[in-house]
């Protein structure tokens, strides 16, 4: 087991109800609000007015900036950091999903950037920056933005997402039911990516954090069980609650403690797909995860012990045949993908393979990935890619 030192300054606010905190959160901040939100699900759903009551009735001056992408585009950072800077804004309030989260973190650090070029300062590696305080309020269970101090902003025109690390929320309203009304097909992608940020850590060399394997086993157990539930039934508390709860546990560095790093292959995979395709980020974890994992099992024999334990502890599979156990669990867990009803082939998304020599050159750019679970060339990740088609 590993050292690490591990500090989350975000205060969780989980359950039904947890809004009326909403004010005494915000109110040392300041009263001049930027409140963010994507493309309109909270003013359907009627979250925007109970948010408003609430301001409203606090005094607070409330900026808005709506509109923000699912892949969150480097536009709608540039746009928040001017309303930052014109309305002298204390505090932003993002209410929304990963996307809206990620941005308003983005935007809560570019206010104090001091270059002219806020995609540089996207694009270059730096921990966590000078930020205006962020308070969120989480309405679908995916990313775990909601506990974490990383974003991840797109530009359309490089051709590029890129995660970075930018602020921790100083609060996050994580109620439960603000999650009834997500889309099954956004349930399903969240729950892949869910799964997607224990898979990236569990998969590691490490064989001796044995907490850790127990909490990414627990949570993956979790996300199984309950997804059929809040497909079947969208209002099913319980279900929606657990979902809610391993979304802020999966990436928040929980699953991996004292375990080697990995690189996290997929998702650096995907956010070449995301980059080039603008598709959903965790319907492309849901392709690329089985895929990736027979390759490395086919590559490396040395890691079937790994997914032994996988097929065992999180599917309760049996058998006699190591390889043939491990190919069963990667086996149900594409099942599991497909019975959710999520597109499992990138031809389903129309996606060629024109451009996945490029993006296996800028997911590997200088052998990022060299040191993952399975050392990973360009060559293996293009075998992927076309795997998926
Ligand atoms: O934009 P609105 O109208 O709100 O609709 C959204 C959007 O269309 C909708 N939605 C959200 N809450 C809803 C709802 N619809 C009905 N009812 C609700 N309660 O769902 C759609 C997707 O929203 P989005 O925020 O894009 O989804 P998600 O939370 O999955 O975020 C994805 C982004 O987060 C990044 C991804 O790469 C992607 O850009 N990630 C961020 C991470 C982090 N900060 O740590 C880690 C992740 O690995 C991930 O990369
Ligand atoms: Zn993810």
């Amino acid at each position: 087991m590993l050292n690490y030192v591990h500090e989350i300054p975000t205060k969780l606010y989980f359950g039904e109800g947890q809004i009326r905190h909403l004010d005494e959160v915000l109110r040392p901040f300041g009263t001049r609000v930027l409140l963010t939100y994507g493309g309109g699900s909270i003013r359907k759903s009627g979250l925007y007015d109970t948010v408003m009551e609430i301001l409203n009735k606090g005094g607070y001056t409330v900026t808005e900036l709506s509109g923000i992408e699912p892949n969150p585009r480097i536009e709608s950072v540039e746009k928040g950091v001017k309303l930052c800077k014109e309305n002298n804004i204390d505090v932003i309030l993002a209410v929304g999903g990963g996307s809206t989260i990620d941005c308003s973190k983005a935007i809560a650090a570019g206010v104090f950037y001091e270059g002219d070029d806020l995609w540089q300062m996207v694009a270059t590696g730096h921990g966590v920056l000078k930020a205006l305080p962020l308070v969120d309020i989480l309405t679908l269970s995916a990313t775990g933005s909601e506990y974490d101090g990383g974003g991840v902003i797109t530009n359309l025109k490089t051709n590029e997402k890129i995660g970075n690390m930018y602020t921790f929320p100083a609060a996050s309203i994580c109620d439960p039911t603000y999650t009834f009304t997500v889309s099954k097909y956004q349930t399903a992608a969240g729950t892949a990516d869910i799964m997607s940020h224990i898979f990236e850590g569990y998969f590691s060399r490490t064989e001796d954090s044995d907490l850790s394997d127990h909490i990414a086993e627990g949570v993956l157990k979790t996300a199984i069980k309950y997804l059929p539930v809040a497909l079947e039934n969208p209002e099913d508390y319980a279900a929606r609650a657990n979902l809610m709860a391993i979304s802020s546990i999966a990436c928040s560095g929980i699953p991996e403690y004292g375990k080697r790093g990995t690189g996290w292959p997929c998702h650096a995979i995907e956010h070449e797909l995301s980059a080039y395709y603008d598709i959903t980020h965790g319907v492309g974890l849901a392709i690329l995860t089985p895929r990736w994992m027979r390759l490395i099992l086919k590559k490396d024999p040395t890691c079937t012990w790994r997914f032994v334990r996988f097929a065992k502890n999180v599917w309760g599979l049996e058998g006699e045949d190591d390889n043939a156990l491990a190919l069963a669990g990667i086996e149900a867990l594409e099942k599991f993908f497909k019975d959710s009803d999520i597109p499992m082939t990138l031809t389903e998304l129309n996606i060629g393979e024109e451009h996945f020599e490029k993006m296996a050159a800028h997911a590997n750019a200088g052998g990022y990935l060299k040191d993952s679970f399975v050392s990973m060339t360009n060559e293996d990740i293009v075998e992927i890619l076309k795997a998926c088609l």
